[in-house]
C-alpha cells in the first residue's frame, strides 16, 4: 500500500521503517530540513536499537521529503505521528497536529483517505482532525466521503520500539467508518497473522503468535491508549508506594515486588521498584488525562496520586543523601545514568535531571556521566551546572557519594572495588535496585536504596 507518515521521531520513524520493511511503498515526511537530509543520507536522528538497520533493510520501500504535496496526493494510508508537546494546565499542545490535518486537507488525491492518528492526543481528537481535513477539502471542492479518520495509538516503548512494533501484544483500530477498518487491517495484516520474515538482528520471539486485533470506535481507541499508560505508571508508582512502607517494616522491595507479580493476575511487569517513571509518555499522558477528566467534572484520584508518588521519589534521592552525609552543601555527587531508562538518549522527564537540580539547589556539586545521552544532554541542558565526567571513574574520583539513576548494563558490570577506592566515602545510591547488596557491599561500600 501506498503511505505517508508526517513526523519522524520516535514513532513516526519506527512505524515508517516497520511498515516499508513489510514491503509497502512509505513516505516520511518532515519540515526539519536537516532532519530530512540527516535521514535521506542513512543517519538516524537519535539512539533506538537496530534502528539504523531496519533503516537500511526498508530503504528500497522509502523516502523522505519535507514537501506534503510529494507525499499526500498519491498516499491511501497518511499517519499523522507529529510532535504533541505538554502544553498549559496538563493539556497537550496540538498545534502541529493541527497543522499537519490541514496540510492533509488541502491535498487530498481522488481516491478513498485514510488518516490515522498515531500520535497520541486527547480523547476526542479523531473527530477534531477530521473536522479539520472536511474544511480543508471542502475548500478544494472534495467532498466529505473522500477520508476517514482513525486511531491506531502506538504501545511501543523507546529503547524496545522496534520490538514491539513488529511484535506488538495487540493492535488497536478505532474508526467510526467501516471502510477505513478494512484499510488498516490489509495494511497491519503481516503483523497481525506473523506471516512476515523477521529481520536477521531483531529475530521473532517465541511467544509470538497471531497479534489480537481491537477493532472498536474511535473514543474508544484514543482511551485505550491513555488508560493503558496510566495503569503502567499506577503499577510503578503502587510499589514505590509498597516500597516505602518497605523500607519502614524491614521487607525487601524486590522479594514483595515478585511475590505479588508471581500472581497472574497482577503480573510481574512494570513493578520494578526505584526512582519511578520519566520519558515523553507517563507524565504527559496521565497529565492529559486528568485534564480530559476535569471537563467532565471528574477527579481521577488515582492517578494524580500515582503522579504525585512519582514525583516525590525523586525528592526522597536528596532526602535519602541528606540523611547519609548531613549536609549537602560543598558535598560532590556523582550521577550514574541521564537517559530516563536504558537503550535511549532521551532525556524527557529524564529523573536524573530532577536530581542533579535539586542537588545543586542544595550548594553540592554534581558530576555526570551516560553511556549515549551525553551529547544531547550537553545540547540541550547547557545551563545546569554539572561536571560531564568521561566514565563511571571520574564520576566517581573524590565523590561522597554516587547515585545509580539509569540501570545501563555497563554500570551493572563496573569494577566496584576501583570505585569505591576512588571515593571520598564510598556511598552508593542504587536508584533502580538494579545491583547486588552484597556485591557491592563487599566491594566497601556503604549500599542504599529508595527503599532501604
Ligand atoms: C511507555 C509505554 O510503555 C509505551 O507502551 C508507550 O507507548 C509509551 O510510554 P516508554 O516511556 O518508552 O514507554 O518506556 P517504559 O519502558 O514504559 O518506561 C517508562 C519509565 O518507567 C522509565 O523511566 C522506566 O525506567 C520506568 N519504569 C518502568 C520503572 O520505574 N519501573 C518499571 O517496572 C518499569
Amino acid at each position: 500500500m501506498n503511505v505517508t507518515i508526517l513526523g519522524t521521531g520516535y514513532v513516526g520513524l519506527t512505524t515508517g521503517a516497520c511498515l516499508a520493511y513489510l514491503g509497502h511503498e512509505v513516505t516520511c515526511v518532515d519540515p526539519d530540513a536537516s532532519k530530512i537530509g540527516a535521514l535521506q543520507r542513512g543517519e538516524v536522528p537519535f539512539h533506538e536499537p537496530h534502528l539504523e538497520d531496519l533503516l537500511v533493510a526498508a530503504r528500497p520501500n522509502l523516502k523522505f521529503t519535507m514537501d506534503y504535496s510529494d507525499a499526500i496526493p498519491n498516499a491511501q494510508v497518511v499517519f499523522i505521528a507529529v510532535g504533541t508537546p505538554p502544553g498549559v494546565g496538563g493539556a497537550p499542545d496540538l498545534r502541529y497536529l493541527q497543522a499537519a490535518a490541514e496540510g492533509v486537507g488541502e491535498r487530498l488525491g481522488h481516491h478513498f483517505t485514510v488518516i490515522v492518528n498515531k500520535s497520541t492526543v486527547p480523547i476526542g481528537s479523531g473527530n477534531w482532525v477530521g473536522a479539520i481535513i472536511r474544511d480543508a477539502a471542502e475548500r478544494r471542492g472534495r467532498g466529505k466521503d473522500c477520508f476517514a479518520v482513525a486511531s491506531n495509538p502506538e504501545f511501543l516503548r523507546e529503547g524496545s520500539a522496534l520490538l514491539d512494533s513488529l511484535y506488538p501484544d495487540r493492535v488497536v483500530i478505532g474508526a467510526d467508518d467501516p471502510r477505513t477498518a478494512e484499510v488498516l487491517y490489509t495494511l497491519y495484516r503481516p503483523i497481525l497473522d506473523q506471516t512476515f520474515q523477521a529481520p536477521s538482528f531483531l529475530p521473532r520471539p517465541d511467544r509470538v503468535g497471531g497479534v489480537p486485533l481491537i477493532s472498536t470506535d474511535l473514543a474508544s481507541a484514543e482511551l485505550i491508549k491513555y488508560a493503558a499508560n496510566a495503569f503502567l505508571a499506577l503499577k510503578i508508582s503502587y510499589i514505590n508506594e509498597i516500597g516505602q512502607l518497605a523500607e519502614k517494616v524491614g521487607a525487601d522491595i524486590s522479594q514483595v515486588a515478585r511475590g505479588i507479580g508471581l500472581d497472574a493476575r497482577i503480573g510481574t511487569r512494570f513493578l520494578q521498584a526505584g526512582i519511578g517513571w520519566g520519558g515523553s509518555c507517563f507524565g504527559k499522558d496521565t497529565a492529559a488525562l486528568i485534564s480530559t477528566a476535569s471537563e467532565y467534572g471528574l477527579d481521577m484520584s488515582i492517578v494524580k496520586a500515582a503522579r504525585h508518588v512519582n514525583q516525590h521519589q525523586r525528592e526522597r534521592v536528596v532526602e535519602k543523601l541528606l540523611g547519609e552525609l548531613k549536609l549537602l552543601k560543598g558535598r560532590t555527587v556523582g550521577l550514574l545514568g541521564l537517559a530516563f531508562k536504558p537503550h535511549t538518549d532521551d532525556l524527557r522527564e529524564a529523573p536524573a535531571l530532577d536530581v542533579a537540580k535539586h542537588l545543586l539547589e542544595r550548594g553540592a556539586r554534581v558530576k555526570v556521566h551516560d553511556p549515549v545521552a551525553m551529547s544531547r544532554f550537553k545540547k540541550e541542558y547547557p545551563a545546569l551546572d554539572v561536571t560531564l565526567a568521561s566514565d563511571a571513574h571520574e564520576v566517581a574520583r573524590d565523590a561522597d557519594a554516587v547515585v545509580l539513576v539509569t540501570e545501563w548494563a555497563q554500570y551493572l558490570e563496573l569494577d566496584w572495588e576501583s570505585l569505591a577506592s576512588v571515593m571520598r566515602t564510598p556511598i552508593l545510591l542504587d536508584t533502580r535496585h538494579a545491583l547486588d547488596r552484597g556485591r557491592i557491599t563487599r566491594a566497601g561500600f556503604r549500599y542504599l536504596t529508595l527503599a532501604g
